[in-house]
């Protein structure tokens, strides 16, 4: 017999009303599944919700754009919000249980002090991302804590396509002694290869369609990476990118996994990913690949 596939949703703004719920339906032995975004989903967002639908009995989405994580305030206001849209992209899907959703005001998140904390995730948060968006890192510690606090999951999805956020998040919970899991999802791309991202619907069709170099050019990095230097490897990059009219590299950089350090010389045992970023005009787009 095929299991019956129960569509419902329960919407929540309030802390109280949240807990509420999640005390009526928590026995000791139930999983509950977290995955925390900003809104304006896509499919990237949505793999992580089917995942956690089907490894946990319940789940809670957050959707919350945070204003401690944004370098400026332009960026801030003009991050699209449409929460009614994202319902209906949650409603879709097919889940067995019932999906939460979380859509707090600031102040329920932040009480009346919207301000970040520094932390130190032991120089994880100085590379890449770090130095090219300053104090982003500590303003996803500040909320990603304060949302694990609210909501109490056992296990909490993150996607690759911020290896370096879920990197700090698995920090994050370490330093905290918070109890969750921190589960880590592939990146979800389209058709052309291009890493799903909300800023892609800002991209004109002709910058979508030659976005795809993106990932063209990590897979090729992959392919070089076990017999080329890693020199000559980021020369290639940027070679690739120098005369492109359309994308502009901010950086390229192959680091250890772990701790993200650049990679200086290859050792067996470890593991290393390719990290990018790139503007096309105004849109920065981020993606990285496993190179071993
Ligand atoms: P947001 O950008 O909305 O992303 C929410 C989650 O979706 C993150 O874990 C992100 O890595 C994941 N995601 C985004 N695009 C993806 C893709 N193409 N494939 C797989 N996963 C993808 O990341 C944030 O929000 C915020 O920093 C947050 C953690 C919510 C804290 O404010």
């Amino acid at each position: 017999m095929h299991p019956i596939i129960v569509k419902s949703m329960k919407v929540f703004t309030t802390n109280q009303s949240l807990h509420s719920c999640l005390a009526s339906l928590k026995t000791s032995a139930s999983s509950l599944g977290f995955v925390p975004t900003m809104g304006a989903l896509h499919q990237g967002h949505l793999s992580l919700i089917k995942r956690a639908t089907k490894e946990n009995e319940n789940v809670v989405v957050s959707i919350f754009v945070n204003p401690t994580q944004f370098n400026n305030t332009g960026d801030l206001e003009t991050y699209p919000r449409d929460l009614n849209q994202d319902l209906k992209r949650i409603e879709s899907i097919e889940s067995l249980g019932e999906i939460i959703v979380y859509a707090p005001s600031e102040a329920a998140v932040y009480g009346n002090s919207v301000t970040k904390e520094a932390f130190d995730f032991g120089g994880l948060e100085l590379q890449m991302e770090g130095k090219f968006r300053p104090g982003h890192f500590h303003g996803v510690g500040t909320v990603v804590q304060k949302l694990l606090d609210i909501v109490g999951p056992t296990q909490a999805y993150f996607g690759e396509k911020d290896f370096q956020q879920l990197q700090i998040i698995k920090k994050l919970v370490k330093i905290s002694k918070t109890n969750v899991k921190i589960i880590a999802c592939s990146i979800e791309r389209e058709p052309n290869g291009l890493a799903m991202s909300s800023r892609n619907t800002r991209l004109t069709s002709a910058e979508r369609f030659h976005a795809s170099k993106i990932y063209d050019v990590l897979k090729t990095t992959k392919g070089k990476f076990s017999d080329t230097p890693l020199d000559e490897i980021t020369k290639w990059v940027a070679n690739q990118f120098e005369k492109d009219a359309i994308i502009n590299l901010e950086y390229f950089q192959i680091s250890e996994q772990l701790t993200l350090q650049p990679a200086n010389k290859i050792e067996p045992q470890k593991k290393y990913r390719a990290f990018i970023s790139v503007y096309i005009r105004n849109i920065r787009l981020i993606d990285n690949i496993a190179l071993n």
